[in-house]
């Protein structure tokens, strides 16, 4: 019989940890829903995406392994979503460990171990280290700007 897996989740910045998550619940059935947290669900979170739903849902949608994508607007929409889509699988990183227990009346609830030093919090917080110019290196570009100001009067 055909074996339905669903999980949830961001998905801002696609990343590798994102990908072999998706890999993983593709091996555990044959059809796998991804719901994608929408920016107002998100808003709720008091986390803030750099990618807006529609392009974050479109990336998830395209991971060959996935097959459909639907919206997460709510905590409560769980249980409806496994009971509508006949969910068998609700599978979901250990950082949600014992979380959604209460699905196990509905369908089998499985922890997935996380994909190490990589999260979209860490690649926020490179970006952000790679944006920042310290002072000095900002006193050396005006410096340079200075003198060619000079050559050009
Ligand atoms: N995930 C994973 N390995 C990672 C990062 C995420 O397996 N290194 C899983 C999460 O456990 C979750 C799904 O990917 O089931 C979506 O996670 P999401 O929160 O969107 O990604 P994070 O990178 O954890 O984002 P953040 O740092 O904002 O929490």
């Amino acid at each position: 019989m055909s074996k339905t897996v669903i999980t949830y989740g961001t998905f801002d910045m696609f990343h590798i940890g994102h990908l072999k998550l998706l890999r993983r619940l593709s091996e555990m059935g044959d059809k796998v829903i991804v719901a994608v947290s929408t920016d107002e669900f998100n808003e709720l979170k008091g986390k803030k995406t750099l990618i807006p739903y529609d392009q974050r849902a479109a990336i998830v949608g395209a991971i060959d392994c996935v097959d459909m994508v639907i919206p997460e607007g709510s905590w409560e929409q769980k249980l409806s979503d496994v009971k509508e889509h006949g969910v068998d699988i609700f599978a979901i990183g250990e950082d949600w460990k014992g979380k959604f227990d209460f699905l196990e009346d509905l369908c089998e609830v499985v922890y997935l171990p996380r994909t190490r030093n990589i999260s979209t919090t860490d690649l926020k917080r490179s970006l952000k280290r790679f944006l920042s110019i310290s002072q000095e290196d900002l006193r050396k570009a005006f410096e340079v700007l200075e003198l060619l100001k000079r050559d050009l009067e």
